[in-house]
């Protein structure tokens, strides 16, 4: 790369950079972008730069810009969401930080829509106001992520990576000083010596049959750190969208939340109203209520068909504010204007992840974390909606500052990682990337139940085992090994906590309860055990640091 070194350890290509990046979507390039000024950064992307959640994303961005809203009320509406889980200094820095990360996001080039010259906000369910930025109507993360990967690409410091897969992070001592990547289909290496690591791969929507997330999203980040001993939190927490499309694509379309904020209707095969059942906010309910609701009318229904009507916005704001989603549907041959459209719950965000501080740091030195492959106690047991961009912009400009802080690894250190032997790395059988789904969306799905969840565990504890180290693995077999792990952890997580709370519902325990309260850990206590512990969630508000 151009400030950095690059030689040769026999079988691997070493590349020498202060910071490694894992993953380009928000969370990755912002850090990368603020990690600039400070030296040399490798971004490294398993596919195309622009190829993240992050591109996908509609809705918006929720902010506390509006002269009618507030970062109190913006963070009263994140803690209700996360019932009850959510850490709250992680939610103060959050809705305190995002209007100045916002801005600067505007100050690097990302346009969002206008009315009269001013900045327009969406609503999306759970927001007691209009607080949502969106860009080219329906097409905010495309935007974000152009502003952020053309900002990446212009910047000497930052070199990318793509089709470079991270296959295990490298540790000496307890330390991170990097990590071992694959990058071709015939498993070449390539391995980054870094100061810093950073680990921001975004979610893992592929390990269910039913997702909205492109097919990058095999959650490799948790698998990673994993394997190199860090602790995860809140994995049972697993968001599932109402409104996917019901069509035999797949990944599924995603049909905006903002959609039901600008009075779309759920209907049932009757064409009956159904959300004054479930919950007060009907339609504008937590999204974790609407996906049990869809879900529930679903199975009540022979039939499977549970619609969205588009009508009560009218054709001029259907096609002024959701172009995209208008033109995808009729390409897929649905026309809202005429009738509802079919519509199911899809996998969409992983509200728990690898456990870190307000700094992204992960317990393990020199490695760090953001994005959604996290969980610093931020969206609690639901996230609320449109929160996930502002997450990598708020916690990446953290995890940035933290990173650039940390001084270089020593000479003799970076020897030492440059000439670890080239080690077996975990590869798993790809027929495991279409097994996982189906177990995980009728076991670990939408509505649990202990009997499924001991089951679960027991099959994944034994496609482990099939989980192998090669020298030269292709990515897929890296994809499935990740997925298998990280599946695991899930139902492991799901398993033990004997509640019914946001995105985590049980039918053998549908309550809530004060003593489950809590974050559940998980970290690796021998080659194929889980240690399990719980935390106190934190409930001090702090001053902005
Ligand atoms: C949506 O547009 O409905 C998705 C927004 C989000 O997941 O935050």
């Amino acid at each position: 790369m151009r400030d950095s070194t690059s030689s040769s350890n026999e079988a691997v290509e070493v590349v020498r950079c202060r910071f490694a990046i894992i993953g380009s979507g928000i969370a990755g390039l912002w850090t990368a972008l603020h990690l600039a000024p400070s030296g040399p950064v490798a971004v490294i992307t398993k596919s195309k730069l622009r190829e993240s959640n992050t591109q996908y994303a509609q809705g918006g961005i929720a902010v506390a810009l509006p002269h009618t809203d507030s970062p109190l009320l913006h963070k009263q509406d994140t803690l209700e969401a996360g019932a009850g889980l959510c850490d709250e200094p992680a939610v103060d820095i959050l809705t305190r930080e995002g209007p100045e990360v916002v801005r600067e996001l505007i100050g690097r080039g990302a346009q969002f829509d206008r009315q009269n010259g001013r900045l327009h906000y969406t609503r999306e369910a759970a927001h007691r106001t209009r607080r949502i930025l969106h860009s080219h109507g329906d097409a905010t993360g495309a935007e974000v992520q152009r502003v952020a990967s053309d900002s990446a690409v212009e910047l000497p410091q930052i070199q990318i990576y793509e089709e470079t897969a991270a296959a295990e992070l490298l540790i000496v001592e307890g330390e991170c000083v990097g990590v071992e990547a694959v990058t071709t289909p015939e498993g070449q290496r390539r391995r980054f010596v870094a100061d810093h690591t950073l680990v921001a791969t975004g979610g893992g929507g592929w390990l269910y049959k039913y997702s909205t997330n492109p097919p990058v999203a095999t959650a490799d980040g948790v698998g990673l750190a994993f394997r190199a001993g860090a602790a995860l939190q809140d994995l049972e927490f697993v968001q599932f969208h109402p409104t996917a499309l019901a069509d035999a694509g797949y990944p599924k379309y995603l049909i905006s939340e903002a959609v039901r904020g600008e009075g779309a209707l759920l209907l049932n095969s009757q064409g009956e109203a159904f959300m004054q059942q479930y919950h007060r906010l009907k339609e504008l309910a937590p999204r974790d209520v609407v996906a049990r609701a869809v879900f529930t009318e679903m199975a009540a229904d022979n039939n499977h068909q549970v619609y969205l009507d588009f009508s009560p916005l009218g054709e001029t704001v259907m096609h002024e504010r959701f172009p995209g989603i208008i033109a995808e549907l009729h390409r897929r041959g649905f026309h809202p204007e005429n009738g509802p459209v079919p519509i199911t719950p899809a996998a969409h965000y992983m509200m728990g992840g690898i456990a870190t501080d307000l700094h992204g740091h992960t317990g393990i030195p020199r490695l760090f974390a953001c994005g959604e492959c996290t969980s610093c106690g931020l969206h609690g047991a639901n996230r609320l909606a449109s929160n996930s961009i502002l997450d990598g912009l708020v916690f990446g400009k953290r995890c940035a500052q933290a990173m650039a802080a940390v001084p270089p690894l020593s000479s003799q250190r970076q020897q030492q990682a440059a000439n670890l032997p080239t080690a077996p790395l975990a590869a798993g059988p790809v027929e495991l990337k279409q097994q996982i789904p189906e177990l995980m969306w009728k076991q670990v799905g939408i509505i649990r139940h202990g009997d499924g969840l001991r089951q679960a565990c027991e099959v994944l504890a034994q496609w482990q085992q099939q989980i192998q180290g090669r020298l030269n693995p292709t990515i897929p077999e890296l994809e499935a090994a990740n997925m298998c792990q990280t599946a695991w952890l899930i139902a492991t997580a799901a398993n033990h906590r004997q509640e019914s709370r946001g995105a985590h519902w049980r039918e053998d325990f549908p309550q809530s309860s004060e003593q489950w309260r809590k974050h559940i850990l998980l970290k690796k206590s021998a080659p194929d055990r889980i240690g399990i512990s719980q935390q106190p969630i934190k409930t001090s508000a702090i001053g902005g640091g």
